[in-house]
């Protein structure tokens, strides 16, 4: 009686069969008003990353109506799945440390349910990741919808940039030139619309490197939030995930080695955050490949930095959008690695960006006048990071690229908070400022503490950029010459947890280097008369879970148990 019903779809296992089970399933199906003529579409999950804490996904429901629009017109039935959303602004300790609560829920979402395809909504930092990484893991045909970023925040005839205007104002602060009043001007006028970030922060890099992995449609990641063509984007991601479903099409056909080598030429051109690295590393592992730290600092090396967007630059997204868009940002990199790998249109990543214009080239530069050379980020390594760490070199002070200095030295996010403003602090501009156990371990989920504040002494003093370590991560609207993701941490017992006040330590930038300049016989003794610290921290279900099982830096901070072959929702359903 349902012959009708299409036997290759995965819903069909829930719904086509002549027994009890899919009477069962048919039967609640049409409870939700669902009619005979629906099973045998394809279903489509939209994975919606909403709720009403995240300050960046408020115009998330229009959107999903748009998307349902284009599903139900393309011929799919269309469902809404939320999902934990992970609001940056609000989250503590970290969102960092929910985005693999995020990826597995994405997972289990899709395998569980009678899905045949997705529509992935992220934006906000750590969801673009969490949704991806998941959605590879369930390798489910899916296409990913980008939040857009806001529009531009002004204040007194300026243009303010998420994040990056906030440190720079706050300084002034600090050092008392700026009043109570101005201040709050600041803070009323900085995020005037839905959307993400608008610098290029976290969020705007992830977006584009989603696009760059072909996982969008071309152009997606520069749209502003509130722009119709937002809107129209939207409602053509839900025709096309109805596509994706009939082609066959998954994630692991599109998010190979060459799409990911494509993403970290992308972001090294537009001097996006650090945390890419982290979540770029994450996916690779989902996916069985090989994608070592040295592998972006090759990549980094060849490619100029074209975007003249703040932290490393002067413009906004909505200027980018302006002046072209990620489709001209990306098609004006000289040596994109792999033009022909394919995206979620059907399209390669080259023919996307064929042919697309760049209209401001102070926004969008060409490699003849780019930003930076090349390498806007670093990896590092040395005794006090053997197994890395990276800086944005972008957006730090050159004159510190080489710089020897004494350790001044902060046990923890508490240590730090109580001594970084004391007057008694023995610090200098020349010092080292050195935070221990905020890696994902010891903080524990891995905060943007990794932009050290610079003692207000030193800021009145007219200091606006030292030398900072840690093995925390930094928002990527931060600035500052500010080593980050150290590993092993602090808390794991890496070399920085020896790390002692007076120390010399010798950054060195063009030498790749990181070092603790003390005898090896002194860090063994002092390793010998350290005892492993039980974990200061009360931890939820959740968070005694990550800290067992988070990996390092180095391994893209994903759980050691993460599934490396996806597939996970091709498993038969049984009963
Ligand atoms: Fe959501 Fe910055 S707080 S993108």
């Amino acid at each position: 009686m349902h012959n009708h019903h299409k036997k290759n779809l995965r819903s069909a296992r829930w719904f086509a069969a002549d027994d009890l089970r899919s009477f069962g399933h048919r039967s609640r199906a049409k409870q939700m008003g669902w009619d005979d003529g629906d099973f045998g579409k394809p279903v489509i999950a939209v994975i919606n990353t909403w709720n009403e804490l995240n300050t960046c996904h408020t115009h998330f429901p229009e959107r999903v109506s748009d998307i349902k629009r284009g599903i139900v017109e393309a011929g799919g039935v269309p469902a809404e799945l939320p999902a934990l959303s992970l609001g940056e602004q609000l989250m503590k300790p970290s969102a960092m440390m929910y985005r693999n609560f995020l990826a597995l829920e994405t997972e289990e979402l899709l395998r569980a349910y009678p899905v045949d395809g997705a529509v992935l909504l992220g934006g906000c930092d750590k969801t673009t990741p969490g949704v991806l990484m998941g959605a590879l893991s369930a390798n489910l045909p899916a296409i990913y919808v980008p939040a857009g970023a806001m529009l531009r925040g002004h204040w007194r005839g300026r243009t303010l940039g998420s994040g990056t205007d906030v440190w720079k104002h706050w300084a002034d602060r600090q050092a008392g030139e700026l009043s109570e009043c101005a201040w709050r001007g600041i803070e009323g006028g900085i995020a005037r619309t839905p959307g993400t970030c608008m610098t290029m922060g976290t969020a705007a890099t992830m977006m584009l490197l989603a696009e760059a992995l072909g996982m969008s449609l071309p152009g997606a990641a520069s749209l502003p939030a509130v722009d119709a063509e937002h809107r129209r984007m939207a409602r053509a991601a839900g025709v096309r995930a109805v596509r994706l479903v009939r082609d066959d099409i998954r994630p692991a056909d599109i998010i190979t080695a060459a799409a990911l080598e494509n993403a970290v030429c992308a972001l090294m051109a537009a001097g996006g955050s650090t945390n890419a690295i982290i979540h770029l590393t994450a996916l690779a592992r989902r996916a069985g490949i090989e994608l070592p730290l040295e592998r972006f600092e090759e990549i980094a090396a060849q490619t100029p930095l074209l975007a003249n967007l703040k932290p490393s630059g002067e413009y906004v997204m909505e200027d980018l959008h302006r002046a072209g868009g990620s489709r001209a940002l990306l098609a004006h990199i000289p040596q994109l690695p792999h033009p022909a790998a394919p995206t979620v249109n059907g399209k390669t990543l080259g023919d996307n960006i064929a042919g697309a214009e760049v209209f401001d080239a102070d926004v969008i530069r060409d490699a003849g006048h780019p930003v930076q050379d090349s390498g806007s980020l670093a990896v590092l390594r040395g005794s006090l990071a053997p197994d890395g760490c990276v800086i944005k070199t972008a957006a730090a002070d050159r004159r510190l690229w080489q710089h020897k200095g004494a350790a001044v030295v902060f046990e923890n996010a508490a240590d730090l908070k109580a001594r970084i403003d004391s007057p008694d602090l023995a610090v200098s501009a020349e010092s080292v400022l050195v935070l221990k156990n905020a890696g994902p371990v010891g903080a524990p989920g891995m905060p943007e503490w990794g932009q050290l504040p610079i003692p207000k002494k030193l800021l009145q003093a007219g200091v606006r950029d030292m030398v900072r370590l840690s093995d925390a991560r930094m928002s990527g609207t931060s600035y500052g010459a500010c080593v980050l993701h150290i590993a092993p941490e602090a808390a794991v017992g890496g070399p920085l947890s020896l790390v002692q006040d007076g120390d010399l330590i010798e950054l060195n930038v063009p030498g790749r280097e990181l070092n603790l300049l003390v005898a090896a016989d002194e860090l063994t003794r002092r390793r010998a008369a350290s005892a492993p610290g039980a974990s200061a921290h009360r931890l939820s279900a959740y968070g005694w879970l990550y800290t067992q099982h988070v990996t390092q830096a180095n391994l893209g901070c994903d759980f050691d148990f993460a599934t490396n072959t996806p597939g996970s929702a091709d498993e038969p359903a049984i009963f």
